[in-house]
């Protein structure tokens, strides 16, 4: 079929004239072993083609959306040590395809069914010169995305290999512009930036998701991956080089090598979502469809919660992790969050500082760290029993400093130690300013042991949320007691001196960007947004401070998702404050997701139904600028009245000047009213709407 490999030749300057002639080439005949080229796969509505075909010898995917071209012949392939590069000489032998279409109900998420309905398209290639190897690409085509990855069957040229570079090719047809951050920082544990935006020539090293939106503002497009098992986290770089064409960065081990497996062998997939509108990329289940159906046999123990933590007072100076007189982790202090939490219908206490390790540079030194051993003025086992007869539970914080050794050799001793005392929830962490044993804190090492937490935190019936992680690629789909992570710039920068803290801006980027993979731990819902405590006077607007009206605060319980949603603040810093009943009633498992109104660096309106009950809640938020939405609540059930209860910026409200007055007030609306949401510059409107009784 000469079409396919015309469409190539010319594609490669001129990315429309791909269209035409690709859309001519004939489909695939199914199990055919007749050499082939252009092979084309549609996604169920149509609307999303990939196209494959060999040139020259070497194998391409091209991408379009209803006839535009998304992605331009971009190449595959890799390098080896001690091996011929597999990426040239390559001959299409046969292709196979199959459709799925199948409905899975989540522990917990965003939204409780997911639909998998996709049509898949795998091409065998064969290497014409010597060694003879052979690899398959499996595409799959959703109506919101694609997808593919690499299968290595065994044989005899290749066993045991080593992954130099996997050459996978992201070549944009259009100079569509990027919201990302940096891959090459000096602080390798990190995902801690502030979000960059620039057209995709002008990048040079990212992190994924990537988020692009096409100039013409038709096409919003987001790199990641799915399903990351015993291989190196990507990254992209290259657009700068190489003219919008972004290729695939594996994080290295030591001595630069990226993987190292035998045959047979599947990478991780390589994800493409798409959509006409940034509203319409979340809450994103592309991911999620590409990982493996859950394996853990009773689920029943998995519950989402809000929790509250012996931690922002840390953060702020006024508690220690270390022993000494401010130390934060004491019985009677927990003893005091634990009575907080059960008072107010919180479910769980994160306690950090409670274990040994932490007097002295506690990053320098990693191995110090005692995973069961408490400090004196903390009694564990007491402790765990005053919260169970409370109804709360403990988070057990297990803080790594990047000592993943030192972790693993008492890991087991201690997830059974916690599981004894009933400690079914643990908040990692990974701060460090090292890499592990040489290997980047995202290489196939450091994944492989993040894979062993999760795994042996389920053998134990443990919960986690990990702090410094691996990026989430949907793994808990198989292990839903992954629950949350970090792996973003959280609310804790607004908490030290230097930099100010997260701008405006930053919450309504991360909705569009970081939160596409998966729940974040970004701890919302700090009230003494002036951080008065931990200074003794309100901080100045050029040290670091919360940078978000009060109200806002309450709407990121909303806008940015998280099955285990924390109370930033300290305690006494809720006492006497209305606008704290909205964080007890705000649930944290949700049946729907309907995203309103968004763009992206600017505003986001998140209608959320909760999980088994009749409620829903409303999260907007802005950036520096004051906006108003007039929202249609027609996502209500018909024929129904329900009582709006609306926490608003208050008059004169300002994230700058004016941080803290939020209007509460109540109204009776039906699906055919409508809400009239007012925010403020740099804030937020949080509301629940619950059945009039
Ligand atoms: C960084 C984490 O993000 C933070 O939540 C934690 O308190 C510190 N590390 C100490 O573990
Ligand atoms: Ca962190």
């Amino acid at each position: 079929m000469h079409t396919g490999i015309r469409c190539i030749n010319r594609s490669l300057v001129l990315g429309t004239v791909c269209v035409a002639l690709a859309g001519s080439a004939a489909p695939a005949e199914s199990q055919s072993s007749q050499p082939q080229t252009g092979l084309r796969l549609a996604s169920p509505d149509g609307r999303n083609v990939v196209m494959v075909d060999v040139r020259e010898g070497f194998l391409y995917y091209m991408l379009q959306r209803d006839g535009r071209a998304i992605m331009l012949p971009s190449r595959l392939g890799f390098e080896f040590r001690g091996a011929r590069t597999l990426r040239d000489s390559l001959r299409l032998v046969t292709s196979s395809r199959n459709t799925v279409d199948n409905t899975w109900t989540q522990p917990w998420g965003e939204v409780a069914r997911v639909r998998d309905h996709h049509n898949e398209l795998k091409v065998s290639v064969l290497e014409t010169a010597a060694p003879g190897r052979r690899f398959d690409v499996v595409f799959r085509a959703f109506n919101d995305g694609i997808a593919f990855r690499y299968e290595l069957p065994a044989q005899p040229s290749l066993g045991e290999f080593t992954i130099r570079d996997e050459l996978t090719e992201f070549s944009f047809a259009d100079d569509a512009r990027a919201w990302w951050i940096p891959s090459d920082v000096p602080r390798l544990d990190r995902s801690e930036m502030l979000y960059a935006s620039s057209p995709v020539s002008v990048i040079d090293s990212i992190q994924t998701p990537l988020t692009a939106e096409t100039r013409d503002g038709r096409t919003f497009i987001v790199i990641h991956e799915a399903n990351l098992v015993d291989y190196a986290r990507m990254n992209l770089a290259g657009g700068r080089e190489q003219n919008r064409t972004l290729r695939s960065a594996l994080a290295p081990h030591a001595g630069g090598d990226k993987v190292r497996a035998r045959t047979p062998f599947n990478t991780p997939w390589r994800t493409i979502q798409l959509a006409d509108r940034a509203i319409d990329l979340a809450p994103s289940v592309l991911g999620l469809n590409l990982n493996p159906p859950n394996v853990l046999p009773d689920v029943s123990w998995i519950k989402p919660m809000k929790y509250v933590g012996i931690w922002w007072g840390m953060h702020i100076n006024t508690m220690t992790w270390h022993s000494g007189p401010k130390h934060g982790a004491t019985t009677a202090n927990t003893k005091r969050y634990i009575d907080f939490a059960a008072a107010n219908g919180i479910g769980g206490v994160l306690v950090e500082g409670w274990n040994t390790g932490w007097d002295g540079d506690w990053i320098q030194n990693r191995n110090a760290f005692s995973f069961t051993q408490a400090y004196p003025d903390y009694d564990i086992r007491g402790l765990a029993a005053y919260a169970k007869e409370k109804g709360v539970k403990l988070i057990a914080h297990n803080e790594t400093s990047g000592g993943v050794q030192n972790y693993e050799r008492q890991m087991e001793e201690a997830f059974s130690f916690y599981q004894s005392l009933g400690i079914d929830a643990i908040k990692s962490g990974y701060v460090t300013d090292m890499t592990t044993e040489g290997h980047s804190h995202h290489s196939q090492f450091m994944v492989n042991h993040y894979r062993k937490v999760i795994e042996t935190a389920a053998r134990h019936k443990i919960m986690l949320d990990v702090h410094e992680p691996i990026h989430d690629t949907g793994e808990r789909r198989t292990y839903p007691n992954m629950m949350s992570r970090e792996g973003a710039r959280g609310q804790e920068y607004n908490a030290w001196g230097g930099e100010g803290g997260n701008p405006p801006e930053h919450e309504t980027i991360l909705f569009f960007t970081r939160m596409l993979a998966g729940p974040m731990d970004f701890t919302p819902g700090v009230f003494d947004i002036l951080i008065e405590r931990g200074t003794g006077r309100p901080r100045r607007a050029d040290e670091s401070r919360i940078r978000t009206t009060l109200a806002k605060q309450l709407a990121l319980y909303i806008v940015l998702y998280s099955p285990l949603q924390m109370a930033a603040d300290l305690p006494e810093n809720y006492e006497r404050q209305p606008a704290f009943q909205f964080i007890r009633d705000v649930a944290v498992d949700w049946d729907t997701t309907r995203v309103l109104e968004g763009k992206i660096g600017d505003y986001v309106v998140v209608a959320r139904k909760a999980k088994n009950s009749p409620e829903w809640f409303l999260g907007a938020i802005t950036d520096e600028e004051g906006r108003s939405f007039d929202i249609p609540l027609s996502f209500l059930p018909k024929g129904r009245s329900y009582i709006a209860e609306i926490y608003a910026d208050g008059p004169g409200a300002h994230w700058l000047t004016n941080p803290l007055p939020v209007a509460i007030s109540r109204r009776t609306v039906t699906s055919g009213s409508r809400l009239r949401v007012l925010l403020a510059p740099g804030g937020g409107q949080a509301v629940r709407i619950r059945p009039a009784r």
